[in-house]
């Protein structure tokens, strides 16, 4: 099967490796030529572990191609995915559906013989009627049947996403383009993963239902993170508990400080949108918006509280920068909004990234970026772990307090326990679990 991918993005960049790994013949298309050259070269432009060799494997086996140029790659394709980005327009929050138009517009020129258009990015719901008709405007000869197959990707674990998925929704109308379908995923099909058929639309709106869904789950979570500090209940055992309830279950319960990332911070937004659009108001959506924005920010003031209420002339030293583990992805990072609400309140900020601090200098002013963990915490007077990576999982903590100013470490992902980091001399601050009462009292304070 020759399926050609329109976009070498994230999303783009790792099914398209995917696709080739399962033995079809896969063309990478890109505008922007340097992207298209180092991928060329076997030079990944995005952080995502296991990629560098699955494209590495793939193109050198002649399965995986990547061209700047866009019409014969369409012209021999029997599938042709859209996976180009669909950021929040600004001023709006609505998602901008410019390069998905030009795409289209694009394919519809160069298309020959039956083809089917699927559509990867993830769009509102009616993105693919419009698809559709400006390909028939543009090329009204054109074999064309447009179909909706929304992506579930983690960053950092997206190939293991790819190839082992819960689940594959296909929204078509078209009884040729559910055969072509089912021979894209033959390959998984035979692994058992549900391939689930519905309409078009149904498609679409499922993609932001579940990512809605999870945002929201996190941000229940962590206001019941909040409650259980004021009432000094433990949340990790609340998650336990109401997780073992099947219907509930017990993933993505872990409070923190706020999702962000590429797609919960926009396509919660988007979703908010077009339920205004439709007179269809999603009141829980819009309060999950709000929430999590808001969150970020107070997680500025739980540092200035343990700080004892003030970080003025003081250092903060930040373990972690990007929005989760095993990424460089730095958008909408809880950390951005930390630290400046630690930088308006006159601290100085010294940080840590294993992969993040290239992307966070574009987003970040004034840090001192460091070498490691314990270079972070030199003269340190408030440590805080914003993303939990690996390597910040078990730290030396004696080696730690002797290199801060005074030991007192924010746990914002509760990676650590109480006991054993209170046993190595710190004063400790966690997210929703039992605290001190001084500390409840120098929280409202701050408050
Ligand atoms: C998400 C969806 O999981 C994926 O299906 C979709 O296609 C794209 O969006 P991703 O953004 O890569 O994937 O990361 P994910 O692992 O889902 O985490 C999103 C955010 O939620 C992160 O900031 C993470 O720290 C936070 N999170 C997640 C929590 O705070 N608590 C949890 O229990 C889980």
């Amino acid at each position: 099967m020759h399926i050609t991918m329109i976009g070498s993005g994230y999303v783009g960049l790792v099914s398209g490796a995917c696709f080739a790994d399962f033995g079809h013949d896969v063309t990478c298309v890109d505008l922007n030529e340097k992207k298209i050259e180092a991928l060329k070269n076997g030079q990944i432009p995005i952080f995502e572990p296991g990629l560098d060799a699955l494209v590495a494997d793939n193109a050198k086996a002649g399965r995986l191609t990547f061209t700047t140029d866009l019409a014969p790659a369409v012209a021999k394709a029997d599938v042709v995915f859209i996976g180009v980005g669909t950021p929040s327009r600004r001023g709006d929050g609505h998602a901008d559906l410019s390069y998905v138009y030009a795409a289209a517009a694009d394919i519809a020129r160069a298309v020959q013989g039956f083809t089917v258009v699927v559509t990867k990015s993830t769009v509102p719901v009616g993105t693919g009627d419009e698809v559709e008709r400006i390909i028939r405007e543009t090329n009204p000869a054109a074999d064309v049947v447009v179909v909706s197959n929304p992506e579930f990707l983690r960053e950092g674990a997206a190939i293991d996403d790819f190839k082992r998925p819960d689940r594959i929704v296909v929204g078509l109308e078209d009884e040729r383009a559910r055969e072509v379908m089912t021979e894209v995923y033959r390959p998984l099909y035979l692994n058992q993963a549900p391939l689930m058929f519905t309409g078009r639309r149904t498609a679409e709106l499922i993609k932001y239902a579940g990512n809605a869904f999870l945002a929201m789950k996190i941000t229940f979570i962590n206001e019941m993170a909040d409650l259980c500090e004021r009432t000094g209940a433990d949340v990790q055992d609340v998650a336990r508990g109401i997780g073992l309830d099947g219907r509930i279950g017990s993933k993505f319960l872990n409070a923190g400080p706020g999702y962000g990332g590429s797609c919960f911070p926009k396509d919660t937004l988007a979703l908010v949108k077009t339920g205004q659009d439709y007179d269809s108001p999603l009141r829980l959506v819009e309060a999950t918006v709000e929430v999590n924005d808001r969150r970020k920010r107070a997680m500025g003031r739980k540092v200035i509280a343990a700080a004892g209420g003030n970080v003025r002339g003081k250092t903060v030293g930040i373990l972690g920068l990007t929005f989760k583990p095993n990424t460089d992805d730095m958008r909408d990072a809880p950390s951005i909004a930390i630290i400046q609400a630690l930088q308006d309140a006159g601290a100085t900020i010294r940080a840590y990234d294993p992969e993040g601090i290239e992307m966070s200098k574009a987003v970040i002013q004034n840090v001192e970026y460091a070498t490691d963990a314990y270079d972070v915490a030199q003269g340190a007077d408030v440590l805080v772990l914003v993303t939990e990576w690996n390597a910040f999982r078990s730290l030396d903590l004696e080696r730690v307090k002797a290199a801060m100013n005074t030991p007192v470490l924010v746990d914002l992902r509760n990676v650590y326990r109480q006991k054993e980091v209170e046993a190595a001399g710190f004063t400790y601050h966690s997210v929703g679990r039992p605290v001190a009462h001084e500390h409840v009292d120098a929280v409202a304070a701050a408050e």
